[in-house]
């Protein structure tokens, strides 16, 4: 039997390195604090849109590699706690470490000596030196590593069972951390071990970058609209340069989700306490938020005042793959609408409870309740509007039958922000159709 492991926090990210380690032989013990998620752990009602990593979890749990608890008594016994709590954006663009703090002094009493507490939320670079010396003054002899994930929400357990490289800050002499490594060269993993401050920076800039190449390629798509030239065919021909690569280089309405936003903000935050602006960072963050304005600027092109239409909206995640809406650059779009007076008819394979659970949280569904209907499926959606505006990139969405949609579809009007169809075939088959930095 290998030896046991500990994750704290039950989300995305630990949830997959949980699954990912039991899954290896490793018995992991799974402590989630919050009751919610612990019940919907237990009964496995979450992440509807993860499938691998929901029939994973079931599997180690049949096989009783995992034991879910709400107790940090728990970890005793191990000597590798993982920690995986949230992050989130303060007001002012900080990073929020009070889960982290609040998990390190839950968790001091019950760790074990020569513990390693490895910190996988992303956190501000010096975080790690700040918790190691804490832990020190305790006296407790506890290593602390920083250990950053790169996995994709929607992607969790193929990221974490195949990642790109594994990153590994801390004392590299340490005999845990080379146990440590020892126990994931078994895997014959891309490992690079250094300072936990260059681990915790490689994270923020890793998503800073990709979060600049989503940008660049959006504001290359405002220039080709207005020279008409065509993105995609753009974006494929600098992507053959091995240098730049076709990665991320998809332009639509702009990045989203719990990472690229508040880590690209967290970093320019990062410099302002060092004194250093950080302009590139600002204008990535800049075009992206101008970026969502292109689906009300195509609407006002038809339509020229937005009032009173009726469109069918699809797809409300911050992308396809996730039923996660939080900083979903669609849901900025709707609110956006909404405050137009536009009617909406939303569908979405799974973000639909999500997306009413924060608007209910945010008092929008009580401002425009006679503005919004929910369908069931994407031709529920059709009825009775003068449009359709896509959202997020679906594979739904992209094997839709065009025949059937251009038949229910009376105004033939589509608004795509994500580009999914090519826009010579949407002609041929008589619809008007608009798409990002793309000839109509
Ligand atoms: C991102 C990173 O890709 C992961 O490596 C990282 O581990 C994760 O954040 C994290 O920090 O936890 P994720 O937030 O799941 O992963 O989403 P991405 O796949 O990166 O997409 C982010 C946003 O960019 C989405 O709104 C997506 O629609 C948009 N995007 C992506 C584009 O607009 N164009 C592209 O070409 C690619």
């Amino acid at each position: 039997m290998k030896q046991k492991l500990g994750v704290l926090g039950g989300g995305y990210v630990g949830l997959a390195v949980a699954v990912g380690f039991a899954e290896r032989g490793f018995p992991v013990v799974l402590v989630e604090s919050s009751k919610a998620r612990f019940k919907a752990l237990t009964q496995g009602s979450f992440f509807s849109s993860e499938g691998d990593l929901v029939q994973a979890f079931e599997k180690v749990k049949e096989d009783g590699m995992i034991h879910i608890t709400s107790r940090v008594e728990d970890i005793q016994d191990i000597s590798y706690l993982f920690v995986c709590v949230g992050t989130p954006e303060g007001d002012q663009g900080e990073t929020d470490l009070s889960y982290l703090w609040a998990a390190i002094e839950q968790c001091s009493p019950y760790l074990r000596e020569e513990a390693c507490f490895i910190i996988k939320s992303t956190v501000p670079v010096g975080t790690g030196d700040q918790v190691q010396a804490w832990f020190d003054k305790q006296g407790k002899a506890v290593q602390v590593l920083s250990y950053p994930e790169f996995l994709r929400e929607g992607k969790t357990l193929e990221d974490f069972r195949q990642p790109s490289r594994i990153v590994i800050g801390g004392d590299v002499n340490h005999p845990r951390v080379m146990e440590l490594r020892q126990l994931l060269a078994e895997y014959s993993l891309p490992l690079l071990l250094t300072s936990r401050r260059d681990a915790e920076m490689i994270k923020y800039a890793a998503n800073a970058f990709l979060a600049t190449k989503i940008s660049f390629i959006n504001q290359m798509a405002q220039l080709c609209e207005t020279l008409g030239t065509d993105i995609q065919t753009v974006a494929k021909g600098i992507g053959m340069d091995p240098r730049i690569g076709q990665a991320f280089l998809a332009a639509g309405i702009g990045y989203g989700g719990p990472c690229l936003p508040k880590d690209v903000a967290s970093l320019m935050e990062q410099g302002r306490k060092q004194d250093l602006e950080m302009p590139i960072l600002a204008a990535v963050a800049r075009v992206n938020h101008d970026q969502r304005r292109w689906v009300r600027n195509q609407l006002r092109k038809q339509w020229g005042q937005l009032k009173g239409h009726v469109l069918a909206i699809w797809g409300v995640t911050f992308k396809g793959g996730s039923e996660d809406v939080r900083e979903s650059p669609a849901v900025w779009v709707l609110e956006d609408l909404l405050k137009e007076g536009v009617h909406l008819q939303l569908y979405d394979p799974y973000g639909l409870e999500s997306l009413k659970e924060l608007w209910e949280s945010r008092g929008v569904l009580e401002s425009y309740a006679g503005q919004v209907q929910w369908a069931k499926t994407c031709w529920d959606s059709l009825e009775h509007v003068e449009g359709l505006v896509i959202l997020t990139d679906w594979q739904e969405f992209k094997e839709v039958d065009l025949h059937r949609l251009k038949t229910v579809l009376p105004s033939s009007l589509i608004i795509d922000g994500r580009n999914l169809f090519y826009p010579s075939m949407m002609k041929q088959l008589g619809f008007k159709y608009i798409s990002v930095g793309r000839k109509v």
